[in-house]
């Protein structure tokens, strides 16, 4: 797999990464065999970013990746990527956002423990506190870079203004934020261009619109009781009709292709520059979303796709209203 610089601070990843978070949380039934097996196939594939976070389960995904780097071996082959800023108790009660200085130590001693390692090789802000200056956060992240604990910084789903403040107090690598033919708001609100200004990484999450993008997903009656697509407004009556009916657009192009719609919709990601994580805990979906690391997107694929997938074409907010006001705006 092709080796990205991501951003400017020396960084480099497989093009490719994994996202880890359905492996223990969120996205139905889990199985810690066929996950720890997912993460040893991807870096047999070239994949190098794994993308985690201390409140996927709460800390057991950070546990499940140092299980399967303790066996494997590989710590020195992996870019670990977590992300802290909404507090979580040791026992793993939620308590809402908390981005201080105070928190972000307690909190990457105990990312680090349950990971098994010394260092962080990407340590993001999960979300902006409202509540503490970003540039406080950023202190600490710097503290942590400096002392060793830390290899590089980046944001989640920040507003261009945030980016910049926060880049002052110390470069960032990357953002992380959600994008792919479902979701182009950063093409239009100044994420994107702040990044390429500032030489930071793209990172894009859900790259598959949280699995609709691939066309396996055909009725929301489908998820598990407590699967969080089931209050994910996109997922939702009419909304899920319409966007149903993007979806199949976007498998006739993909056949036309001779791809899959996984494929195109991660090859178009990465043709905008991104590195995306899609998400899976199973080796089968992660070998076929591999493969589009081999797919070229045309112009002409671009002009098909922008017809089919305009920004707006999706139905429905990202995030229910009361997860949407934690977003940087
Ligand atoms: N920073 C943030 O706020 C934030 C928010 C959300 C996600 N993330 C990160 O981004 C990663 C990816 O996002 P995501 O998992 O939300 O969404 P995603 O990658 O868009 O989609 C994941 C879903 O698609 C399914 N899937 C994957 N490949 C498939 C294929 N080839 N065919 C059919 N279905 C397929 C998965 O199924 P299975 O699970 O059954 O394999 C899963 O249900 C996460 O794992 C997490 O690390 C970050």
């Amino acid at each position: 797999m092709e080796i990205r610089a991501l951003g400017g601070q020396g960084l480099q990843v497989g093009a490719e990464g994994l996202g880890l978070m359905g492996m223990t949380a969120h996205y139905g039934a889990t199985d810690e065999t066929e996950s720890l097996a997912t993460i040893d196939r991807a870096l047999e594939l070239g994949v190098t970013l794994l993308d985690t976070a201390e409140g996927y389960g709460p800390f057991r995904n950070e546990q499940l990746l140092g299980k399967a780097l303790a066996a494997n071996g590989r710590r020195e082959d992996v870019v670990i990527a977590t992300k802290t800023g909404a507090e979580f108790t040791d026992e793993g009660a939620f308590l809402g956002h908390n981005a201080t200085p105070e928190y972000i130590r307690r909190a990457a001693d105990r990312s680090l423990r349950h990971l098994g390692t010394d260092h962080i090789d990407l340590y993001y802000l999960h979300r902006i506190d409202p509540n503490v200056p970003v540039e406080e956060s950023m202190g600490a992240m710097a503290e942590l870079v400096a002392a060793g604990k830390v290899r590089h910084v980046g944001l989640c789903e920040a507003a261009p203004a945030t980016i910049a403040r926060a880049h002052a107090v110390h470069p960032l690598a990357a953002v992380q934020t959600e994008y792919s033919l479902f979701e182009r708001g950063i093409e239009y609100d100044g994420v994107l261009d702040t990044l390429r200004e500032l030489g930071i990484g793209l990172v894009a999450y859900s790259p598959l619109g949280r699995g609709f993008l691939s066309g396996a997903i055909t009725t929301p009656e489908d998820f598990a009781a407590d699967d969080f697509r089931r209050t994910d407004p996109r997922f939702q009556g009419e909304n899920f009709a319409r966007n149903l009916a993007v979806v199949d657009q976007v498998r006739r192009l993909a056949a036309d292709k001779g791809v899959t719609p996984s494929q195109l919709a991660l090859a178009w990601t990465l043709s905008r520059g991104a590195v995306p994580i899609p998400g899976t805990k199973r080796r089968r979906y992660l070998e076929e979303n591999i493969a589009a690391t081999a797919v070229t997107i045309t112009a002409a694929d671009l002009a098909a796709i922008d017809a089919v997938a305009p920004h707006g074409v999706v139905s429905g907010d990202r995030y229910a209203p009361e997860l949407m006001k934690s977003l940087n705006g």
